[in-house]
């Protein structure tokens, strides 16, 4: 089935300029970008984003980070594009959970700059597009 999934390249992986090799990973998989921009996120869009993560004790350096310059946002389309990438982009934990061939298995050590984020289901998924790309 097709559909869609918001992907977010992070600040670190703009810094360590790893955007054209995740952007291959994810053109090599077969995943179609069908939106994609140069942005840096506002308190309002970073706060919406991980809303569900407020109160945990790393959401005031997460919300700190994801602001902290310029990321990639995009909309990847493909079948279960969403299962898809989560598959390319590895676990949250780069070290203990993703694995080496993975995004974050081959080029991250920190669970906070862990370079990618990938949207966890469809539904999040209509809402993170609609946040980052209202006008889509
Ligand atoms: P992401 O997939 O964008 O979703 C939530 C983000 O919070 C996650 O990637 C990490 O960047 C960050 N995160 C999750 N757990 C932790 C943690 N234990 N410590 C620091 N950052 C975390």
């Amino acid at each position: 089935m097709t559909e869609r999934t918001l992907v977010l390249i992070k600040p670190d992986g703009v810094d360590r300029a790893l955007v054209g090799e995740i952007l291959n990973r994810i053109e090599r998989k077969g995943l179609r970008v069908v939106a994609m921009e140069l942005k840096t996120a506002g308190d309002d869009v970073a706060r919406g984003h991980y809303a569900e993560h407020e109160g945990k004790p790393f959401y005031p350096s997460l919300l700190e980070f994801i602001t902290s310059g310029p990321l990639v946002a995009a909309v990847l389309e493909g079948p279960r594009a969403v299962a898809a990438f989560r598959q390319l982009a590895g676990g949250t934990d780069p070290v203990e959970k993703a694995v080496p061939g993975t995004i974050r298995g081959d080029f991250a050590l920190n669970t906070q700059y862990n370079l990618v984020h990938g949207s966890d289901s469809a539904e999040s998924a209509e809402r993170e597009i609609a946040l980052w790309f209202p006008d889509l």
